[in-house]
């Protein structure tokens, strides 16, 4: 194909392990966001021939440290390349420890209209079979392949395809660290071509404006055996809102939960999901949510339920039962 007929892709780069590169320290050793976009393209070959890119750097760390200042500027540049008409599709390089609350971030602030497909490697690229390079390239196919276009950012890890709302990190290490236990993949690539495995569908949660100014301060409380409520006081009084990273169906001791109820009680929003990794914490299960002021993450994760909680508090909805509408 000629050049000037090729799509056009922006590549966003953040960091993370993709750009990671090994320190000699000891084995494994390494930093995430060592080495600039130009170097993590050039280890690509045939790249070329799939698209014509446009690189940016919009950070360099790794994805622990991507904080609510980095989301603001990355979602706003994202929403500036769907605006334009130039523009053919989106991949942004990130992390993988937080790689899903971008993901799931973008997909309540962007308008589903472009590819946007956010990629990472689970090993430094340089080292012996990293699989950045390959993640990379899967990445801008899929980006320049029209079929994905409409359903929201994805993730592109070890040849699969992940839907914002579902995939998760579900290992610390090896390239097939990412799931969607909920779901299932929406997909794989072959050859360089995407193979979905279902059509596309309507966004699992409402849209949301990005929050203009300072966020709201939203913490994730873990449950473990003899919980007690101390932490959930101390932040009652610093947090609008807290999710509960709950046992089982997102469930707590009782010192716990009559500590959040406290907070409940105060006006801090306060949102149950489970620890456990995959199912729904459905609402007036186990917990009595509708009389203790609570509101049931349903599916999401807690680190997705904080994203949802945050930017809806930032849109100004605070009462028990509209909150409990946006999580469904
Ligand atoms: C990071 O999230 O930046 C480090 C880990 C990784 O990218 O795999």
């Amino acid at each position: 194909m000629p050049e000037a007929a090729l799509p056009s892709i922006a590549l966003l780069a953040t960091g993370g392990t993709i750009a990671g590169a090994q320190t000699g320290q000891s084995a494994g050793a390494y930093r995430a966001g060592s080495l600039p976009v130009e170097q993590l393209l050039s280890a690509v070959p045939g790249l070329d021939r799939l698209a014509r890119l446009q690189a940016e750097q919009v950070a360099s760390v790794g994805s622990q440290n991507i904080g609510l200042d980095t989301w603001t500027v990355l979602a706003e540049r994202v929403a500036a390349l769907c605006a334009d008409e130039a523009v053919d599709g989106i991949v942004i390089t990130h992390g993988t420890d937080t790689l899903e609350e971008t993901a799931y971030l973008l997909s309540l602030v962007l308008p589903w209209t472009k590819p946007v497909v956010l990629v990472g490697a689970m090993r430094p690229a340089t080292a012996l079979g990293a699989d950045g390079p390959a993640n990379l390239y899967n990445a801008v196919a899929l980006a320049a392949h029209p079929q994905a276009a409409g359903r929201g950012p994805l993730v592109l890890m070890n040849d699969e395809i992940h839907e914002a709302s579902l995939v998760q990190k579900m290992s610390a290490n090896g390239v097939d660290a990412f799931e969607s236990p909920n779901g299932g993949r929406a997909g794989a690539m072959h050859a360089g071509e995407p193979h979905f495995v279902r059509a596309a569908g309507a966004p699992a949660h409402p849209r949301h404006a990005l929050p203009q100014g300072a966020w709201p301060r939203v913490d994730i409380v873990y449950a473990y055996a003899g919980v007690d409520g101390a932490l959930i006081d101390f932040l009652a009084s610093r947090a609008r809102g807290i999710v509960l990273a709950g046992v089982g169906d997102g469930n707590a001791s009782d010192a716990a939960l009559q500590a959040l109820e406290r907070a409940a009680g105060q006006g801090v929003a306060i949102v149950r999901a489970t620890r456990t990794g995959s199912g729904r914490v459905g609402r007036n299960v186990e917990v009595d949510d509708d009389a203790r002021g609570f509101i049931a993450a349903g599916e999401l994760n807690p680190q997705k339920a904080r994203v949802l909680l945050m930017l809806a508090l930032a849109a100004g909805v605070v009462e028990q039962a509209a909150l409990q509408r946006i999580f469904g």
